[in-house]
């Protein structure tokens, strides 16, 4: 077996590495052999030379295989997953997943927790009081046998070596590379043992790839990688360079997506969760047209599992009947300073601000769920001078967060409206 002096030296130079030097490192990240300076500079190399399809695939096993793998379908045939590279406003795993339960398509996801500018979906379901989103396997499966879906946090048995390569990533500036994101992603997701995944890659300002191409590029990769990996898998990318429907902010989107299952959702959220169900359709070789999941959602079922799920998984039965979710008490508004167009949004910066305003002891201190931002405008809308584009609410004023606020939104002479599904990518 080679060294890990040995494994890098070949990475350095360019050279792609095989199974065992692969499985060396993650071994070495899960049991402490590998010391932070070997795997940092493991982790510089991969993003300086890239990792071929082939080191990718076999990465992503090996770090798969570090921790848990529930193999889900060998107890659930035909389940599926759905994971998406976040945005702002991205509550659509939250609709989807029941509206696919409904549609008798099992469904499992594993989510994760708030990153930078991103809030995570269980830090928004932890909305719903008593929901309990941490699952073993054994109440995943009770879960999805009763429910048809199940949605949980990624426990420390899953992957554990992304953990400690992720925590590293962050300090070495090398987050933002595409096979170590594909790695890291997959490594979860596949874990659980779903037998097909749709992935909605976000791309624009709000997005961690902002640049279109990336996105395509870190779509294709995801695809492939679950195609030699033996998952199917098909992907999305959608537009984020404006915040996903009317409502952000951990109870506002909640609020929002429960609207959605009632069947008044926003065009733009239900767009790319219709998508997505089709998608997810095909997967499991059930094909249904968007007729068929309209009305799953007008009929009320779709609605009514995302109950019986949230109760199977230990939510309030007396609030899921009548949710209370309000927006913080100070609100702010943001009007038009001219009239013209709606041109460019800064959503990273919203998310940012949102994320800063709902932490006010910093990331680990409380959550202030109620802190929400409410769009009144569209990217290409045509706006009047002091018209409302957009209202921010928060505990108390600051007048930080306001200017920031407001300086978000740009009016211009001309009409941009950016496509919701800009790429698709079929399965492999
Ligand atoms: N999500 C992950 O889990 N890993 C990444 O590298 C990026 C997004």
């Amino acid at each position: 077996m080679s060294s890990p002096y040995q494994i890098l030296a070949r990475k350095r130079r360019g050279l792609s590495l095989g199974a065992d030097d692969l499985a060396a490192i993650v071994s070495g990240a899960s049991d402490g052999t590998w010391s932070e300076a070997e795997l940092a500079a493991f982790l510089m190399a991969a993003a300086i030379r890239g990792l071929d399809q082939e080191e990718t695939h076999r990465l992503t096993l090996a770090m798969m295989q570090s921790g848990d793998c529930w193999d889900l379908a060998s107890d659930i045939p035909g389940v599926v997953d759905k994971h998406s590279t976040g945005g702002v406003g991205d509550k659509v795993s939250l609709v989807l997943a029941p509206l696919m339960a409904a549609a008798r398509i099992p469904i499992i996801m594993l989510t994760g927790r708030g990153l930078g500018h991103t809030a995570g979906t269980a830090d928004k379901l932890e909305v719903i009081p008593g929901l309990d989103l941490e699952l073993s396997r054994a109440r995943c499966l009770e879960a999805v046998e009763q429910t048809g879906m199940a949605i949980g946090v990624a426990t420390a048995d899953i992957a554990p070596a992304d953990r400690r390569l992720y925590a590293l990533r962050d300090r070495t500036a090398t987050v933002d590379s595409l096979p170590l994101i594909v790695a890291s992603i997959l490594s979860k997701n596949l874990a659980t043992g779903a037998e097909a995944v749709a992935f909605d890659v976000k791309t624009g300002d709000g997005a961690f790839m902002s640049q279109p191409e990336e996105a395509v590029e870190l779509a294709h990769r995801l695809v492939e990688t679950c195609a030699a990996l033996d998952r199917r898998a098909s992907a999305l990318v959608t537009d984020m360079s404006q915040p996903l429907g009317d409502w952000s902010g951990h109870s506002m989107e909640v609020s929002e997506a429960l609207q959605c299952l009632a069947g008044d959702g926003p065009r733009d959220v239900m767009e790319v969760v219709f998508e997505l169900a089709m998608d997810l359709a095909q997967l499991a070789d059930s094909p249904a047209r968007r007729r068929d999941f309209e009305d799953l959602v007008n009929s009320g079922l779709a609605r009514e599992t995302f109950a019986r799920w949230a109760e199977m998984q230990g939510a309030d039965a007396q609030w899921l009947a009548a949710p209370t979710l309000e927006p913080a008490p100070h609100e702010v508004v943001c009007e038009a300073s001219c009239g013209g167009y709606l041109s460019h949004v800064a959503t990273r910066e919203l998310g940012l601000l949102l994320a800063e305003a709902s932490h006010p002891e910093g990331a680990l201190g409380t959550l202030d769920e109620q802190v929400a931002l409410r769009s009144e405008t569209r990217l290409g809308d045509p706006v009047e001078e002091a018209q409302l584009l957009a209202r921010l609410y928060l505990r108390r004023p600051d007048p930080r967060f306001e200017e920031r606020f407001r300086a978000c939104f740009t009016i211009a002479d001309e009409a941009v409206a950016p496509a919701l599904i800009r790429d698709r990518i079929a399965a492999a």
